[in-house]
C-alpha cells in the first residue's frame, strides 16, 4: 500500500513569524495517529526556522527549488546538501511556475533531480499540461515526455523514492479543480508509463500526488481515486485550518 503523502507548497507566501505560526498550528491540529506523511515546504529564507518549528512533529520540510550543482560559483543558488544540512527531506522540482515562468526544461529538472537524489533528498518531481495541450487531446503526450525528460537516467530503486505530482497547470491557483475522473486518467496513464519505463512492482510503489486547486472541500473525493496518493497543495496550505481539513480527507 503505498502511504498517503500531503504536501503544502508556500510558494513565495508568509513573513518568518506566520510561517512559524502555521507550521505550530499544523502541528497542533494532526492526530497523534494520523497515518498520513505531512510535509510543508516554505521560502528557502524560512526553511532554516520551520525545521526548528517543525521540531519533532511528523511534519517534514521540504524546498520549493535547488541548483544542481554541489557548490561553487553560482551566485543566489542553493545546493541539495545545503538543505539537507539543515535538515530538509523533501525538495519540489519542476512545478509548473518553474518550467513555465522560469522557463525550466526537463533536461535542467533531470539533473536537479540527480543532485537531490545523491544528497538525499525526496524530490517532488512536477509534471502537467497547458490548458491547450489538454484541449488539443495532448495531455497524455505532454505529461509521459515531461516524466522520461526529467527522471532520464533514475534507476528502478531510485525511481521507487522519488513522489509525482500531477498538476494540471490550468488548474493551479485557478479554483478550477481537475474532476476525479480527470485527474484519475492521468494518474493511471503516468503509472502505465512507469511500468513501460522499469516494471510493475516500481509502478505500484511511486506514490502520485495531484496537485491543482486541492481544498478541503474536494480533497476526499480526489484521494478516494485508486491512483491518486495524496495531494500538493497551493493555497489551501496556507492556512492550518484548511490544510489540516485536506489532510483529513487523505
Ligand atoms: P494551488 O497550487 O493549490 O494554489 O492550485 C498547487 C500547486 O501549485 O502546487
Amino acid at each position: 500500500m503505498r502511504r498517503p503523502f500531503i504536501a503544502g507548497n508556500w510558494k513565495m507566501n508568509s513573513t518568518r513569524a506566520e510561517g512559524i505560526a502555521l507550521v505550530e498550528g499544523i502541528a497542533k491540529g494532526l492526530a497523534a495517529d494520523c497515518s498520513v506523511e505531512v510535509a510543508v515546504c516554505p521560502p528557502a529564507l524560512y526553511l532554516d526556522a520551520i525545521v526548528a518549528a517543525a521540531g519533532d512533529s511528523p511534519i517534514g520540510v521540504g524546498a520549493q527549488n535547488i541548483y544542481f550543482e554541489a557548490s561553487g560559483a553560482f551566485t543566489g543558488e542553493i545546493s541539495a546538501a545545503m538543505l539537507k544540512d539543515i535538515g530538509c527531506q523533501y525538495v519540489i522540482l519542476g512545478h509548473s511556475e518553474r518550467r513555465h515562468v522560469f522557463g525550466e526544461s526537463s533536461s535542467l529538472i533531470n539533473k536537479k533531480v540527480h543532485a537531490a537524489l545523491a544528497a538525499g533528498l525526496v524530490p517532488i518531481v512536477c509534471v502537467g499540461e497547458l490548458l491547450e495541450e489538454r484541449e488539443t487531446g495532448k495531455t497524455a503526450d505532454v505529461v509521459a515526455e515531461q516524466f522520461y525528460g526529467s527522471l532520464a537516467g533514475v534507476s528502478a530503486e531510485q525511481m521507487e523514492s522519488i513522489v509525482l505530482a500531477y498538476e494540471p497547470v490550468w488548474a493551479i491557483g485557478t479554483g478550477k479543480v481537475a474532476t476525479p475522473e480527470q485527474a484519475e486518467a492521468v494518474h493511471a496513464d503516468l503509472r502505465k508509463v512507469i511500468e513501460a519505463r522499469y516494471n510493475s512492482a516500481v509502478a505500484e510503489k511511486v506514490r502520485i500526488q495531484y496537485g491543482g486547486s486541492v481544498k478541503p472541500d474536494n480533497a476526499a473525493e480526489l484521494l478516494s481515486q485508486p491512483n491518486i496518493d495524496g495531494a500538493l497543495v497551493g493555497g489551501a496550505a496556507l492556512k492550518a485550518d484548511s490544510f489540516l481539513g485536506i489532510i483529513a480527507g487523505a
